[in-house]
C-alpha cells in the first residue's frame, strides 16, 4: 500500500520548490558570527597599555579563568579551496624559530599580566595551518614549557588541528603525554577528483588509521572537518562521504559551507563555476548528510557542527553552556581568550585584539619585544549586549528579547517571519525547523553595526 498519498506527494513537492525559492531569495553575503562585531566591522584598535590593562582587569576578578589558542601557519602544500592563514614551506629549518618566537610572545603576556601564571588555564587549542608541520619534539616541547609557567586547570582540555596527510603516532604521542585528549582531523571530502580538484589527495586509509591509533592511544575525542559545496560535489559524492565518516565514526563532524571567497584568496579563482554546488543544489548537500548524521546517532550542535551524545559539546549544548568564539563551536567559556602566533586573534569581555598577519612583520615585532597588533576593537556598551544575543542565538536557536528589540525585528526581519524562517513565542525569538538554514540572515537583524553599514564592497562570503 501507498503511504503517500498524491496530495502528499503534492505538498512535498510545493514545499521542496518553496524551500528552492527561499535558499535563492535569501543566498545573500553574510558573517559566520565567530565574533560581533565581525571582523569589518572592528574600530579603536586598543593601546598596548589597554590591551593589557583588560587582560589585568579580567584576570583580576574572582574565579576568572583563561584559555590559549596557538597559531601555527606553515603547511608543505597548499590546498586550494583553504581560506585560513598559512604559510607554504617545505623548510623544516623554521620550525625552531618560530617555536622560540611564541614563548617569547607568552613571555612578554606573563610580564605584563603576571596573573596569567596564577590564574587557571582551562583549554589550549593549538591550531593552524598545520600544526602538525612541527615535529613531535617542537610540538611537546612548546606545550611542556607554557605548561611549566602556568596553573593548569583541573578539568583542562587540550587540542590540535592536524592534517592526517602530515601526522604520525609520535605526534599524537607528543601532546597526550602533555595532556592532550582532543584531536580535530582535516578530511573535507573523500572523493578522489574533489580531492584533486582541490589539490589534496588524501587516500581514506590515512585517516582511518590515524582516528584508530588515537582511540588506541587514550584520545577521547576525534573530529572530522568535513566541507560541503566543494567544486564537482554532488550528492552521489556526500552520500559517499557520509556514509564513510559515520563508519570511522568520530565523536564530532564540523560540515562547513565552502566560504568561497576569490577577492580574498587568488586560488579560490581557478575553480570553474559550472563546478561548484550553489544554493538550493548546495544547501541540499548539507541537508542530506544532516539527515544521515541525525539517524546515525549524532545531535546537530548550531550552525554546522554534530557530535555524539557522549561528547562533551553536545553535553554543553544540552545543558546551556555551548559557547562560539573565533575557533567555532566550543563546550567552555572562559573569561579570556589569548591568541599566540601570528594572525591569532584573542579577546576578553571588553575588546578583541589580533596579531599581525604578515609572518616576517609579526616574528620582527616579538623579537623588538612588543606585540605585534594588527588591529582590534575596545566594545561599546551596545556591542556587549548585541554580542550576547547573537551568541545565544548562533548557540540555542532562540534567544530572549526586550520588546523594543521585538518590535524592531518585527519591522527588519518582517520577510523572514512571513516565510516562517523564524517566530516570536512571548518574548522569545525562536528560529523554526524551516529556518535553520538561514541563521546567519536572522542573526543579521541583531547585527547593529551591519545594519548602519553596509559594507561597500565584498568582504563575506554567501550565507548558503
Ligand atoms: C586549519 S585547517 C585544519 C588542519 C589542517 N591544516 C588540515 O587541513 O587538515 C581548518 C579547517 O578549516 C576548514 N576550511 C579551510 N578553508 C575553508 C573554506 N574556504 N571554507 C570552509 N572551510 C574551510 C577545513 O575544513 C579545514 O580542515
Ligand atoms: S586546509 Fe589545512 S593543510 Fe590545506 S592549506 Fe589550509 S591549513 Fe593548510
Amino acid at each position: 500500500m501507498l503511504s503517500i498519498t498524491l496530495t502528499d506527494l503534492e505538498n512535498i513537492l510545493k514545499v521542496e520548490g518553496k524551500m528552492k525559492e527561499l535558499l535563492a531569495k535569501y543566498d545573500i553575503p553574510a558573517p559566520r558570527y565567530t565574533s560581533y562585531p565581525t571582523v569589518p566591522y572592528w574600530e579603536e584598535t586598543p593601546k598596548f597599555e589597554q590591551w593589557m590593562s583588560s587582560i589585568n582587569s579580567t584576570l583580576s576578578k574572582k574565579d576568572s579563568s583563561w584559555s590559549l589558542y596557538i597559531h601555527i601557519p606553515f603547511c608543505e602544500t597548499l590546498c586550494t579551496f583553504c581560506g585560513c592563514n598559512t604559510t607554504i614551506t617545505k623548510d623544516h629549518r623554521r620550525e625552531a624559530p618560530y617555536l622560540e618566537v611564541l614563548l617569547k610572545e607568552f613571555e612578554i603576556y606573563l610580564k605584563e599580566c603576571p596573573d596569567l601564571s596564577k590564574k587557571p588555564l582551562k583549554e589550549i587549542h593549538l591550531g593552524g595551518g598545520t600544526p602538525t608541520f612541527f615535529s613531535p619534539e617542537n610540538l611537546g616541547n612548546l606545550i611542556k614549557r607554557i605548561l611549566s609557567k602556568v596553573v593548569v586547570s583541573k578539568d583542562f582540555e587540550g587540542s590540535f588541528e592536524v592534517d592526517p596527510r602530515r601526522t604520525n603516532k609520535d605526534h599524537l604521542k607528543a601532546l597526550y603525554d602533555q595532556g592532550f585528549k582532543r584531536v580535530s582531523m582535516g578530511v573535507q571530502d573523500f572523493d578522489e577528483e574533489v580531492q584533486r580538484l582541490v589539490n589534496r589527495i588524501q587516500p581514506e586509509n590515512i585517516t582511518k588509521d590515524l582516528t584508530l591509533a588515537a582511540r588506541e592511544m587514550g584520545y577521547t575525542s576525534v573530529n572530522y572537518d568535513l566541507i560541503y559545496g566543494l567544486p564537482k560535489q554532488d550528492l552521489a559524492k556526500i552520500k559517499v562521504l557520509t556514509q564513510k565518516t559515520i563508519e570511522h565514526r568520530p565523536d564530532r563532524i564540523a560540515l562547513y559551507s565552502f566560504a568561497l571567497v576569490p577577492w580574498i584568496k587568488p586560488t579560490h579563482r581557478i575553480f570553474k563555476d559550472e563546478d561548484l554546488p550553489v544554493g538550493a543544489e548546495k544547501r541540499e548537500l548539507y541537508e542530506y548528510s544532516r539527515g544521515e548524521l541525525i539517524k546515525a546517532g549524532y545531535v546537530e550542535i548550531g550552525m554546522d557542527h554534530f557530535a555524539l551524545p557522549t561528547d562533551s559539546l553536545a553535553k554543553a549544548a544540552e545543558t546551556g553552556e555551548l559557547h562560539r568564539n573565533f575557533m567555532g563551536y566550543t563546550a567552555h567559556r572562559t573569561d579570556i581568550l589569548l591568541g599566540l602566533g601570528v594572525s591569532s586573534i584573542s579577546e576578553t569581555p571588553d575588546m578583541f585584539h589580533q596579531n599581525e598577519k604578515k609572518l616576517p612583520i609579526y616574528e620582527r615585532g616579538i623579537e623588538e619585544g612588543r606585540i605585534p597588533t594588527l588591529r582590534g576593537h575596545i566594545h561599546t556598551d551596545e556591542d556587549k549586549e548585541h554580542r550576547e544575543l547573537i551568541l545565544k542565538l548562533m548557540t540555542r536557536w532562540e534567544v530572549e528579547l526586550s520588546e523594543s528589540k521585538i518590535n524592531d525585528l518585527r519591522e527588519y526581519l518582517k520577510s523572514l517571519i512571513e516565510d516562517e524562517l523564524m517566530l516570536f513565542n512571548g518574548s522569545t525569538l525562536k528560529v523554526t525547523e524551516k529556518g535553520t538554514a538561514f541563521l546567519r540572515n536572522i542573526c543579521m537583524g541583531l547585527d547593529m553595526r551591519l545594519r548602519s553599514q553596509h559594507p561597500d564592497r565584498k568582504v563575506f562570503s554567501q550565507s548558503i
